[in-house]
């Protein structure tokens, strides 16, 4: 499926949490970033203030960002966790060809609140809403692609050591991490809650 016809119901289902992953791409680097770019255009975001960052570590960066992570697990988790839960997640993460780190600038939000006093407290609420809609336009649109993809929270344990290391803005909040590669397995079952306990349609 190409990425013009991802945002169908069929993109939709394609849209899955791959955990196998190699570091090899499917797609050049070039339409990574074109995906990337379109989906942080295109994205709403609240009062279209544009809170939304993006980091990308493709190849070595990547592993980087892996190696840190797992330097902060080690210091910071109790061993059992470790061994049994960090250290084969990260492992898999880092067997991947890259990651986004999707994050929210508050400071593009700050004159919306300015301007609406009585909005400011959902502000941050909203800028979460904003981050998740890009989560699932990028999540879907690389994987219509041919990659496979998982997401991850490895913040806010890992937010100081990656401003660091890359240069971002500590006021900068970061959201959540989605790890990308080529698919080397498919995805795990799935199962659905019945329909009528979650859709409630009236005056049809
Ligand atoms: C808001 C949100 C947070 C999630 N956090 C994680 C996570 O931290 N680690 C992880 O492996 N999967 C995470 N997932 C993936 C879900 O577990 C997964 O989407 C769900 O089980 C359905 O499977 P599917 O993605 O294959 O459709 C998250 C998904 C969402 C929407």
């Amino acid at each position: 499926m190409s990425t013009i016809t991802a945002f169908s119901i069929e993109g939709m289902k394609g849209r899955r949490s791959i955990y196998a992953l190699t570091n090899e791409s499917v797609i050049s680097d070039e339409r990574i970033e074109e995906i990337i770019s379109e989906v942080i255009m295109h994205t709403p975001s609240p009062f279209n203030c544009q809170s939304a960052r993006m980091l990308v570590l493709l190849k070595e960066q990547h592993e980087k960002l892996w190696d840190l992570a797992l330097e902060i697990a080690t210091a910071t988790v109790p061993p059992e966790q470790l061994e049994t839960l960090y250290k084969p997640r990260i492992a898999l993460f880092r067997a991947g060809y890259g990651t986004v780190l999707f994050y929210e600038d508050p400071a593009s939000l700050k004159r919306h609140g300015e301007l609406r006093p009585m909005l400011i407290d959902k502000l941050p609420e909203w800028s979460n809403h904003s981050s998740g809609m890009h989560q699932f336009a990028l999540w879907t649109l690389l994987e219509a692609e041919g990659l496979g993809c998982n997401l991850q929270h490895y913040n806010p344990m890992i937010d100081a050591r990656v401003s660091e290391t890359w240069n971002i803005s500590l006021e900068w909040s970061l959201k959540a991490q989605l790890v990308f590669g080529k698919p080397a397995g498919p995805p795990r079952e799935k199962t659905f809650e019945p329909l009528a306990k979650r859709v409630f349609i009236h005056g049809k």
